[in-house]
C-alpha cells in the first residue's frame, strides 16, 4: 500500500512539483491524494490539477495571516476520511495549530528555507542575507505547535555567495529544496 500525502502550499507549489517527480521517477514510494491551498490563484493548485491530483481551497477570508480553527477542524477530518497518512507543507503560509496537529501528531512535515533555528518565520533568504551569514540552507522539520521550532528531520547547506540578491539567494535554496524534501518525506514515512 502506498503512503497517502496530502500537500498544502500558498504560491508556486515548486516544491510539490518535486514531490510528484519524486514519485514518478520511483525516490519517493507515494501518492498524493490532495492538494489544498489557502489561496484561490496559487499555481500550485494548477500543477496539480494538470496532473488529476484532486484540489481543494481552504477558506481563511478576512483572516490576515490566520488558519481559522473551525478550517482546520473541517480540514482534519476530511483529510482522516481520506485516509491520509502525511501531511506535507510546501510553502505553505499560515501556522498550522490545533486540532489539525491532534489529528496528525508527528505526521505534518514542513520545509523551511533556511538553516533551522536560524531565521525562522518569513523570507527567510532576505534575514539570512540581512544578517551577513555566509551560509543557509533549508529545512524539513516535523510540526508543532511553534513557528518553525519542530523537531528537525533533514538540512542541507547553500552558500551565500558575494553579490546576492535576495532573489539569487532563494533560487539556489530552491535547488536544495528540491532534493530534500522528497528525501526527508520517504525518510518520514520509513518512521510511520
Ligand atoms: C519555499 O522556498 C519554501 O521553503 C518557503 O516558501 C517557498 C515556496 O516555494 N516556505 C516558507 O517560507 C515557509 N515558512 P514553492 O511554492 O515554489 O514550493
Amino acid at each position: 500500500m502506498k503512503t497517502r500525502l496530502a500537500v498544502l502550499g500558498s504560491g508556486s507549489g515548486s516544491n510539490c512539483q518535486s514531490i510528484f517527480n519524486a514519485i514518478d521517477d520511483g525516490r519517493l514510494n507515494a501518492d498524493v491524494v490532495i492538494v489544498l491551498s489557502d489561496n484561490p490563484d496559487a499555481f500550485i493548485l494548477k500543477r496539480a490539477a494538470q496532473r488529476g491530483v484532486p484540489v481543494g481551497i481552504l477558506n481563511c477570508r478576512g483572516f490576515k495571516n490566520k488558519f481559522p480553527e473551525e478550517e482546520q477542524a473541517a480540514l482534519a477530518r476530511q483529510l482522516r476520511k481520506m485516509q491520509v497518512d502525511l501531511i506535507c507543507l510546501a510553502g505553505f503560509m499560515r501556522l498550522v495549530k490545533q486540532p489539525l496537529l491532534d489529528v496528525f501528531p508527528r505526521r505534518i512535515l514542513n520545509i523551511h528555507p533556511a538553516l533551522l533555528p536560524n531565521f525562522p518565520g518569513v523570507e527567510a533568504w532576505k534575514q539570512a542575507l540581512e544578517a551577513g551569514a555566509t551560509q543557509t540552507g533549508c529545512t524539513v522539520h516535523y510540526v508543532d505547535a511553534g513557528m518553525d521550532t519542530g523537531e528537525i528531520l533533514m538540512q542541507a547547506y547553500v552558500p551565500v555567495l558575494p553579490g546576492d540578491t535576495p532573489e539569487s539567494l532563494h533560487a539556489r535554496i530552491q535547488v536544495q529544496e528540491h532534493i530534500l524534501y522528497p528525501a526527508a518525506i520517504q525518510s518520514a514515512l520509513s518512521r510511520l
